[in-house]
């Protein structure tokens, strides 16, 4: 079967498809026919050897956080051959870009039936790093005010919605290619990040601020209205500003999250930003020519 690995860390050159034998499910683990992994910007930290000292690879590596596809076998109790899943793979366990993958059984998540199983791929490590930013990190319950900075962004976009749906009164800041979609997942106010500065918007504003875009952690914090919370998906705290709460986080996968976003997701609450569907062996070329939106791979 194909597999996309990496033998070494380094450029988009090291992404290869290599021809591997079929995973053995090991006990606790269902085998799954892979319908499509995603990319996630990490990806290019991970291949690049960015996060090798806290997540160090064993190579060959089989890239791929994501994952949608098909049970095949005997699995026990949860899951019956022929059901559709999707799970969140740790990134340094054997990833979802392959033909087959042997998954540990608690990882895995009945797939919406909203959506074509391929686009489902792009739902797990990114709705879980919404979820996680909101409620995990953030605390977030009920009518609060919430910035999303990076709206534009695939996580931004669903952390909008599922902020919304949780009944958050919700601003964005993306780019102008992206302010009407945000605008449609019902933030009330969008903020054009090139024609205004975060630095423009009234200190003290929100409840809560979630960040998954560039921006310095110190440039969101006075946004935060004092014992608030900030948390960055993305930037480090350089220093903290001793009113607010400020959180660095790492999402982590948890089936519990995954079926709560599969839920909202076939209640129409929460809309995937896919915008394209590739082979495996154009990884290389997304590695370096990133699109807008969800780029998924298809064995
Ligand atoms: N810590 C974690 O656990 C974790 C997990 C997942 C993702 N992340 C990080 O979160 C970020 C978003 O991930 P993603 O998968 O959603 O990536 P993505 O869709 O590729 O995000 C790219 C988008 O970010 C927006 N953006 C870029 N610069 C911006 C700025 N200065 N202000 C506001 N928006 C800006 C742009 O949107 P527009 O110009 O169209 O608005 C761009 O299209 C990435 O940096 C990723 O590495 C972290």
């Amino acid at each position: 079967m194909k597999a996309l690995r990496i033998h070494a860390y380094g450029g988009p050159e090291v992404l290869q498809v290599d021809e591997v034998p079929m995973p053995r499910p090991a006990p606790g683990e269902a085998l799954v026919k892979v319908a499509a992994t995603s990319f996630n910007p990490a990806d290019v930290a991970l291949r690049a050897g960015a996060f090798a000292a806290v997540l160090p690879l064993t190579f060959p590596h089989t890239m791929g956080m994501d994952l949608a596809g098909t049970i095949v076998g005997d699995t026990g109790p949860e899951f019956a051959t022929g059901d559709a899943v999707v799970a969140f793979l740790p990134p340094t366990m054997a990833g979802g870009a392959a033909e087959y993958v042997a998954v540990p059984v608690g990882l895995l998540a009945h797939a919406p039936t909203a959506v074509p199983l391929v686009e489902a791929a792009g739902l797990p490590s990114t709705g879980t790093t919404a979820w996680q930013a909101l409620f995990e990190h953030g605390e977030l319950t009920g009518r609060q005010r919430v910035l999303v900075n990076g709206a534009g962004s695939v996580v931004g976009g669903l952390a909008v919605q599922l902020a919304v749906a949780a009944g958050a009164d919700v601003d964005g800041i993306a780019g102008p290619m992206s302010v009407e979609r945000v605008r449609g997942y019902g933030a009330a106010r969008v903020l054009d990040y090139t024609e205004k500065a975060v630095s423009d918007i009234e200190p003290g504003s929100y409840d809560l601020a979630v960040n998954f875009a560039p921006t310095p952690v110190a440039e969101l914090a006075p946004l935060v209205r004092t014992r608030g919370r900030l948390v960055s998906a993305t930037t480090d705290i350089e220093t903290a500003d001793t009113r607010i709460s400020t959180i660095r986080m790492a999402a982590h996968p948890s089936r519990k999250v995954l079926k709560e976003l599969v839920t909202a997701v076939d209640a129409g609450r929460l809309r995937l930003h896919v915008t394209g569907v590739r082979p495996l062996e154009d990884a290389p070329l997304v590695h370096v020519d990133r699109e807008r939106g969800k780029t998924l791979l298809c064995p």
